[in-house]
């Protein structure tokens, strides 16, 4: 398969992180005689610095030219210390999102039997969990009118949905549970918000086309109580863009590290894979981020195109790393000497030889690459 990906690696870890998941995606092309192409573009604070501009043109027209687009992390603190700025990082995300129409995000949160000691839930709360979040994306109050007024004193966020906006990610949630343990929990404030009410009535009414499918709801400030007290009630959680950014984090915490966690954004055209990690401006450059989330992004780039095989030898060279700890700080605090790089070293080899990856973990505990 021939396959042209746009990389954005954006701020902080992003390009440490990114070009891990690159070296994994040429590892797996090498093997299965793929051709991906890899096309850079700037995006975030990067872009500020050198255009003034978050989302610069060219970069959205290579995305809107792209197969796939991978993309890194976005955010500075320099802009998150200053409230009154008004060109943010973030903005090219959110129009990134919004020019592709990237509506439906899909954050899977799973225990990896390997890592039960690592999360602060207990190992018998985690064990088992597999949970897969759809965020709606490009709508609700990230998206609506804004206000400030005058003075400065008095401010505004407008969260506004359609019954269309709804519809159309319910219905991609519905076939993801059919596909899974046929179970959504709507989780929103319904108690409270119109918002809220419309998508019960929306979702309540499209569920009668998946009968197969049980659908039950829960209050956001529930559903967050629910998720690190009993994660495993849960299969597909369905909801909004705000509560799901919010849950999302949260629910990394079952899996022992947010550096695990890997989205995929898709629209009626355009995918988007990214960590759903932040830049992690502290750590920038010290080779002590964990590039796992940004690999299984990139297993999920191939999922995206059926490509089962190949995300899977992805997916067990991850968990191989996790299984023989060769991990970064967030997991392994004890570990200062293995680096972002060397897992994603490891991974490579573990692709171009999945039954010999012992050797490369000697090799990695005596500070050796394997890379010639
Ligand atoms: C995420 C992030 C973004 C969001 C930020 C960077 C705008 O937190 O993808 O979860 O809020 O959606
Ligand atoms: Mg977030």
């Amino acid at each position: 398969m021939i396959l042209n990906i746009a990389v954005l690696p954006g701020d902080g870890i992003g390009p440490e992180v990114t070009s891990q998941a690159i070296k994994v995606l040429k590892a797996i092309a090498l093997e299965f005689d793929h051709t991906f192409f890899f096309k850079e573009a700037a995006v975030g604070a990067v872009a500020i610095d050198n255009e003034n501009n978050p989302l610069p043109d060219e970069t959205l027209k290579l995305c809107k030219s792209s197969d796939a687009i991978l993309f890194g992390a976005i955010g500075h603190p320099k802009y998150d210390n200053d409230p009154s700025a008004k060109i943010r990082p973030e903005q090219g995300l959110l129009k990134l999102r919004q020019e592709l129409n990237l509506f439906a995000n899909v954050r899977p949160v799973k225990a990896y039997d390997t890592l039960l000691d690592k999360s602060p839930l207990k190992k018998h709360i985690i064990e088992g969990t597999d949970i897969s979040i759809y965020r709606e994306l490009t709508g609700g109050i990230y998206f609506g009118k804004k206000h400030l007024s005058e003075d400065g004193n008095t401010a505004s966020d407008l969260c506004e949905y359609s019954r269309f906006e709804i519809e159309r990610i319910a219905h991609l949630a519905f076939k993801a549970a059919q596909s899974r343990n046929k179970k959504i929990t709507l989780v929103d404030k319904a108690n409270v918000l119109e918002t809220s009410r419309l998508w019960r009535r929306v979702v309540t009414e499209l569920a009668t086309q998946y009968p197969d499918v049980t659908l039950d709801f829960l209050f956001v400030d529930n559903a967050a109580m629910q998720i690190i007290l009993n994660p495993k009630q849960f299969d597909v959680i369905l909801t909004e863009n705000l509560f799901g950014d919010v849950i999302s984090d949260e629910a990394s915490v079952i899996g022992g590290s947010i550096g695990l966690l890997a989205s995929a954004s898709f629209g009626d055209r355009y995918a988007l894979f990214e960590p759903i990690h932040g830049s992690y401006p502290q750590a920038t450059g010290k080779g002590i981020a964990n590039p796992i989330a940004s690999i299984l992004s990139a297993a999920m780039l191939l999922e995206h195109f059926e490509l089962f095989d190949e995300a899977q030898l992805v997916r067990e060279g991850v968990e191989r790393s996790l299984e023989l700890n060769i991990t970064t700080q967030d997991l392994n605090p004890e570990n200062t000497t293995i680096t972002t790089t060397n897992i994603g070293d490891f991974v490579d080899d573990f692709i171009s030889n999945p039954n010999d990856s012992n050797i490369n973990f000697t090799n990695i505990h005596l500070g050796q690459s394997t890379i010639i």
